[in-house]
């Protein structure tokens, strides 16, 4: 028999498909010592009883209670890690008044090493507690603040991908707060990347690093270039913002007369491994560009409410073709709780079909088809990070890795409101209803990474 290094029995939710949920009711999950789903067996396999027999009582064999339930972790695939410092405040202003006047001066303290401790260990810490498995980060411009960061996230046993941010043009960028010069920035993003794939080798779940320009308006055509030049050379993720407002959408129209999309696929950073953060305001066109090179989008529901006075039509672009998952956008987003973006996933969407702007037509006001059910805002959480990040995470399948929150529905001070339910409202009242109190155990790669 296999010789397996831990075993979990119990109930879990994921995704079959885009608008499917499969519930594993009493399965077996069977981990490798390396932290894989090795095999799974439910209760009408013939070897069930065989396994459960042999496991039951052993020390790294784990009974769910009867309250007790197994999400995949979650995927953000939008952090800012310095705009913790600032999550909650500051949202009064329109996207390129509030980098000025907020988000830059917040971001330039983190040449302070002793403050980006203080702030990403928290934010790590907290990401966690939230049911955040994997997390795609933006740093800042500063190569050692954003090392510590790779550390912190090896050492707290996230999986996590993150981007020394590149921000060369000073026309965009205050003298306080930019890359030296063009070469500097390169030079830097090439030894960041070098060290964080040397980390990645004693990390047991992974830490990647991002080629990440912070956006058009932010950088040079020479870094730019330099940056698509370096995802190449070194295989590595690529990200940054896409369409996101009317003002960025329209400032690269002016500067290239073309969209955002092609924009950037011209300078080589749109590619397999790209996922562009926000893209409202992409074209069609631009959508299937990000479908034939494999591009993903990052859906920030909350954040796009203060900074794109839109929605992001992910039925349409998911429709497309384009892979698709999402981001809290901290701190454009003011919650770090992917809970709180499937919530506001499915509400936006709704807000989008029905119309809110009556201005559009007295008698149909919003667009068809537009809206999202609750299982498929949970896939973009889950299997829509994983198929844009090209990592097998997202989905409890065999093969994928053992990243997974276990939630306790019924806790004194924390209680859903369950009352004989089918499984199928079990999950759903977990998605709209759980609180990080509810969240009792988060697991990455095999290992326990955080306990209430
Ligand atoms: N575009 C460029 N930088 C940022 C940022 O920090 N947040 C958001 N939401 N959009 C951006
Ligand atoms: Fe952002």
């Amino acid at each position: 028999m296999a010789n397996y290094a831990q075993v979990f029995l119990g109930t879990a939710f994921t995704s079959k498909s885009f608008s499917e949920v499969t519930i594993l009711k009493d399965f077996l999950y069977c981990i490798s010592g390396d932290g894989i789903i090795e095999q799974l067996f439910s209760p009408l396999d013939e070897q069930y009883e065989a396994i459960l027999k042999e496991y039951e009582g052993k020390g790294n064999f784990r009974r769910l209670s009867n309250d007790e339930y197994i999400l995949p972790g979650f995927i953000d695939l939008h952090v800012h890690a310095p705009q913790w410092a600032q999550a909650g405040t500051a949202l009064d202003l329109p996207l390129e008044d509030w980098l000025n006047a907020y988000t830059f001066p917040v971001e330039a303290k983190f040449s302070d090493i002793d403050f980006a401790q203080a702030v990403y260990e928290d934010l790590v810490k907290t990401l966690l507690a939230n049911g955040t498995t994997t997390v795609l980060y933006f740093a800042t411009v500063h190569k050692q603040a954003s090392l510590l960061l790779a550390k912190i996230c090896s050492l707290l046993g996230q999986r996590g991908l993150v981007g020394k941010v590149v921000m060369d043009n000073d026309d965009q960028c205050p003298d306080y707060y930019r890359d030296a010069d063009t070469a500097t920035a390169l030079k830097e993003t090439e030894e960041f990347i070098i060290e964080v794939q040397q980390l990645n080798e004693q990390t047991k779940q992974g830490v990647y690093p991002v080629v990440t320009p912070r956006f058009i308006p932010s950088c040079t055509d020479e870094a730019l270039q330099g940056l698509g030049e370096l995802a190449a050379k070194y295989n590595t993720h690529i990200q940054s913002h896409c369409s996101e407002s009317d003002w960025q959408h329209g400032y690269v129209k002016d500067r290239y007369d073309k969209n955002d999309a092609f924009a950037l696929n011209d300078f080589g950073l749109l590619q397999e491994k790209s996922v562009m953060a926000h893209c409202n305001f992409i074209a069609d066109e631009d959508a299937k560009l990000f479908a034939e090179t494999g591009t993903a989008a990052a859906h920030c529901p909350v954040s796009n409410v203060f900074f794109s006075n839109g929605v992001f039509p992910a039925k349409h672009i998911h429709e497309l073709g384009v892979d698709i998952g999402l981001g809290t956008d901290v701190s454009g987003g003011f919650s770090p709780s992917l809970y709180d973006n499937i919530r506001q996933a499915v509400i936006a969407s709704r807000m989008l079909e029905e119309g809110v702007d009556t201005t559009i037509s007295a008698d149909k006001r919003g667009v068809d088809s537009s809206r999202l059910t609750t299982n498929e805002a949970f896939y973009l959480a889950t299997a829509g990070g994983g198929e844009s990040l090209s990592l097998p995470i997202g989905k409890i399948e065999e093969n994928y890795a053992w990243d997974v929150q276990i939630i306790n529905t019924n806790l004194q001070n924390g209680k859903l409101p369950i009352f004989n339910d089918p499984l199928e409202d079990i999950f759903q009242k977990i998605l709209y209803l759980a609180r990080p109190e509810n969240i009792r155990e988060v697991w990455v790669q095999g290992e326990k990474v955080h306990q209430r």
